[in-house]
């Protein structure tokens, strides 16, 4: 049994934000942030018009109508998100909500940046197990709004942004060559609080008080050098270890599509791993870092750009807080 990508899709939310507009909110310039992320503009949310469930069913949409799927074939939703629309109930029921799906089930899942390639190892083992046969997996956030505006949350503020992306993945019984091929998961809490959003948490008696937002501990925290240290040595490791399992040579990926982090860190993988612009797709100059909306995102455009054909060797690889990573081949 193969699990395929049968259809992806996107959306992003049509507030641009450029680094001219982060530069009236914080000491910062065009400059500083194209040098050290790569990063143009990035989208953000419009209250009361955009949320993280809507946006995913606006991406999952798209995906459907790409695979040629009504949407009364899907039998499990896998949500995947850092900043679900409330504390709970999750997006995935939200987004079932509102797309009129029947009573299947619908997951979330928390692996912030890795969120997208842990849902596929989802996806594709239920796929294999023969317990579901059409899952749609979702990656959405907003994170406009717990990032710190102002100096002392700039090196986070210029990076993040908004958006959703989503696949549909089916069963097909007879298919050899193409579909999920691998998928290589790993987690190092040990390093949980270098990229971080502790508030509002269980960990305090009142979730949230005055000092709290006062610290401004209600917004993301991320030491960057560390995150950026350990993220070019595990999407290394991890893709290596994917190339190794299926007996592959980079030469042979057609298309890397890295988790859109930081654009130093995909050309440094880029080039530690000797391939060449053709073989790696970067948006992430449009969206800047949406987390586990960017690989699907990502892929969406890809294929729209011709840059994925049937056949293509793909490889997804991420890295983001917990740290989390993983990395996945698909034969398209
Ligand atoms: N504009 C201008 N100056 C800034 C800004 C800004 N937006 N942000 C920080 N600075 C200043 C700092 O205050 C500091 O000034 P100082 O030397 O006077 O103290 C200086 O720039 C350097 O600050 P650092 O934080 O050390 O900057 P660094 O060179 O490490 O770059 C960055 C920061 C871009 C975040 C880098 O660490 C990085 O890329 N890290 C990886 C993080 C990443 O990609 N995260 C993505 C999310 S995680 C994920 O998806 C895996």
């Amino acid at each position: 049994m193969r699990s395929i990508v049968k259809g992806v899709g996107h959306y992003v939310p049509e507030n641009v934000i450029t680094n001219a507009d982060l530069e009236k909110m914080m000491d910062t310039s065009d400059e500083w942030i194209v040098e050290r992320t790569g990063i143009h503009q990035r989208r953000y949310f419009t209250e009361g018009k955009d949320t993280t469930s809507s946006m995913g069913a606006r991406a999952a949409e798209m995906a459907l109508e790409r695979a040629q799927m009504k949407k009364e074939e899907i039998d499990l939703i896998i949500f995947a998100t850092l900043s679900p629309d409330y504390n709970f109930p999750g997006s995935g029921v939200l987004m079932q909500r509102q797309m009129g799906l029947s009573t299947i089930p619908a997951f979330d899942i928390r692996q912030q940046c890795s969120g997208f390639v842990y849902g596929l190892s989802m996806a594709d083992a239920y796929i294999k197990s023969g317990i579901y046969k059409n899952i749609l997996l979702v990656g959405a956030e907003v994170q406009s709004n717990i990032i710190d505006h102002s100096n002392k949350g700039r090196h986070i503020a210029v990076i993040f942004g908004d958006g959703a992306g989503a696949v549909v993945i089916s069963a097909d019984e007879k298919e050899t060559e193409r579909g999920i091929l691998s998928i290589h998961l790993h987690a190092e809490g040990e390093y949980a609080e270098e990229l971080v959003l502790k508030h509002p948490g269980s960990i305090r008696k009142n979730r949230m008080t005055v000092d709290i937002i006062e610290n401004e501990e209600h917004r993301a925290h991320m030491n960057g050098p560390v995150v950026f240290k350990h993220a070019v040595s595990r999407f290394m490791e991890v893709i290596n270890e994917g190339l190794e399992a299926n007996n592959l040579t980079p030469k042979q990926i057609d298309l890397l599509i890295p988790h859109q982090a930081n654009l130093r860190i995909s050309e440094y993988i880029q080039k530690k791993m000797g391939l060449n612009d053709s073989q790696v797709f970067n948006n992430i100059q449009k969206y800047g870092n949406t987390t586990a909306a960017s690989i699907p995102i990502a892929l969406s455009e890809a294929w729209e750009q011709g840059k994925v054909k049937n056949g293509d060797l793909l490889c997804l690889a991420a890295f983001g807080s917990g740290f989390t990573w993983g990395s996945t081949f698909v034969r398209w």
